[in-house]
């Protein structure tokens, strides 16, 4: 059976510690809600879960960067995020990770493999 990809945007929609894209992934058969971010010229992509309460990381569409533009952030309560794999650093939910996604970046789009086996192994 061929690999499933999904189309999530086209590379130039994600500037480098900016605001990212939310799409809806699939999660163990279900759908759930996602993002994608670019971080030192990477594409990263989660689900959208804060580890402390599972609720959405972002207050205001797209915004799951802190200031300083290195650390993913929960509006809700301030838990900060590794971009690179999603390691919590600090508030509530430290040392829990968020469930990272497999993104790929081709031919100027970037993808989510729903089959992908990332997971929460990274
Ligand atoms: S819900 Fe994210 S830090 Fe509390």
């Amino acid at each position: 059976m061929a690999e499933r990809k999904w189309l999530i945007c086209r590379s130039e929609d994600l500037t480098d510690g900016g605001l990212g894209r939310r799409f809806q992934a699939e999660w163990h058969g279900v759908p759930a809600p996602a993002f994608v971010v670019r971080w030192m010229g990477r594409v990263y992509g989660y689900l959208n879960e804060c580890q402390h309460i599972p609720i959405e990381l972002d207050f205001n569409e797209g915004d799951f960067f802190d200031l300083s533009k290195q650390y993913l952030v929960c509006a809700t309560h301030g838990a900060y995020y590794r971009p690179d794999n999603g390691l919590c650093l600090g508030g509530p939910c430290k040392g829990r990770r968020l469930t990272r996604l497999t993104v790929v970046e081709q031919e100027g789009e970037v993808y989510y493999l729903p089959d992908g086996e990332l997971g929460d192994k990274v």
